[in-house]
C-alpha cells in the first residue's frame, strides 16, 4: 500500500514538473522571439482568454500556431518577424508558447505577481 501511495505520488510531481516546464519553455521562447516587439509577456497573454490563445495557437492546415502566424503574416507591420513565423522552429514551439500564453490568460486565475 505505502508502495502505491509513492508511485501515485511521484507520477503526480513528474506530471505537474513537466506541466510547469513546457510553460518555462513557452515563456523562454517569448522572451527571445515576441518581447522585442510585444514587450513583457505576461501583460501580453493576460490580454487574452484561454480559449483565444488556444484558437490561435492550434493546428490547422496541418501547421501548428497556424492562427498567430498568419495574423503575422498578413500585416506589413509586423514584417521583421516572417521570417520566425514561416519557420519550422516556430511551429516546433507554438505548443510550448500556447502553454505559456494559455497559463496567463485573462482568465486563468494566475494574475502575475506584480502589477
Ligand atoms: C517584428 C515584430 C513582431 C514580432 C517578433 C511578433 N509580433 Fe505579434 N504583432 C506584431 C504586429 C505589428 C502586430 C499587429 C498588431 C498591431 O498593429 O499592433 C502583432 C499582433 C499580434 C497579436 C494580436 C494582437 C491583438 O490584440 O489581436 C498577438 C496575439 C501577437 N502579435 C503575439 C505575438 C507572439 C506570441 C509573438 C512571438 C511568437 C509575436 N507576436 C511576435 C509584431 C510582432
Amino acid at each position: 500500500m505505502k508502495k502505491l501511495i509513492m508511485y501515485v505520488l511521484a507520477i503526480a510531481v513528474l506530471g505537474l514538473g513537466s506541466a510547469e516546464a513546457a510553460v518555462y519553455k513557452g515563456q523562454k521562447v517569448y522572451i527571445k522571439k515576441c518581447r522585442k516587439c510585444h514587450g513583457g509577456g505576461l501583460e501580453v497573454a493576460a490580454s487574452k482568454k484561454k480559449k483565444t490563445w488556444k484558437k490561435l495557437l492550434k493546428k490547422k492546415n496541418g501547421q501548428k500556431g497556424y492562427g498567430l502566424a498568419q495574423l503575422h503574416l498578413n500585416n506589413k507591420k509586423a514584417k521583421k518577424s516572417w521570417k520566425y513565423f514561416e519557420s519550422k522552429k516556430y511551429r516546433k514551439r507554438a505548443k510550448h508558447l500556447k502553454d505559456f500564453l494559455v497559463e496567463y490568460a485573462k482568465d486563468s486565475g494566475n494574475v502575475p505577481a506584480c502589477n
